[in-house]
């Protein structure tokens, strides 16, 4: 099974989104997620982004699908764009389950579909950026379920803003 990891940026209200983009512009925080979604073991492999189609659209589109790693946007539409769909986030999980050349799948946001995986535990790894602040978002992540425990914590510091990333492992005793 390849590793499952949520990775997701939330301020000290949960949230995650304003009016369809990120509500914050913190470049040190966007190379964060993009070094970590592009790190492979090795330069054969790729890692996965799945995302929900709201995500997928609010990248602009000359940076769309994001390079050097596969998208897969759920949708239950036709997007007329060169990207993979799924119609659900077990179906991009098994589409990208059988990709050989992929070593790690992203659950790359919005709510919705962190949502739909938190409620049936799909991710083995949380990756939360707390981002301290209140920005008036439109957009929440859910409570993290019991069903995952605190591993790790550090601090990074992007010009005046002090960011503290948390890792979750999910907790096997408590499925
Ligand atoms: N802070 C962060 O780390 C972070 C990360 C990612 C995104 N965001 C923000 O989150 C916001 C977007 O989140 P969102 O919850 O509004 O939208 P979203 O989760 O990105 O996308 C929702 C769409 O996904 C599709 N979808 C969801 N569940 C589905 C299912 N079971 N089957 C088929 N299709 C399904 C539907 O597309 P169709 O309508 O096409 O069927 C739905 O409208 C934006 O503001 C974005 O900037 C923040």
């Amino acid at each position: 099974m390849k590793p499952v990891i949520l990775i997701a940026a939330i301020d000290n209200d949960r949230g995650i989104g304003l009016r369809g983009s990120m509500p914050w512009k913190i470049p040190g925080e966007a190379k964060y997620t993009a070094q970590r979604t592009l790190r492979t073991s090795s330069p054969d492999m790729i890692n996965a982004l799945i995302m929900g189609r709201k995500t997928y659209e609010s990248l602009p589109p000359h940076r769309r699908p994001l390079p050097g790693r596969h998208s897969l946007v759920i949708t239950s539409r036709s997007i007329g764009e060169p990207v993979g769909v799924a119609t659900s986030v077990d179906e991009a999980l098994r589409v990208c389950g059988e990709m050989s050349d992929v070593e790690s799948i992203f659950v790359f946001g919005g709510a919705e579909i962190y949502s739909q995986a938190l409620a049936a535990a799909l991710p083995d790894t949380l990756l939360i950026s707390n981002i301290p602040g209140h920005y008036g978002c439109d957009t929440f992540l859910d409570p993290i379920p019991s069903t995952y425990r605190l591993e790790r914590t550090s601090n990074h510091k992007h010009g005046t803003v002090m960011v503290r990333h948390e890792t979750y492992v999910r907790d096997f005793g408590k499925e």
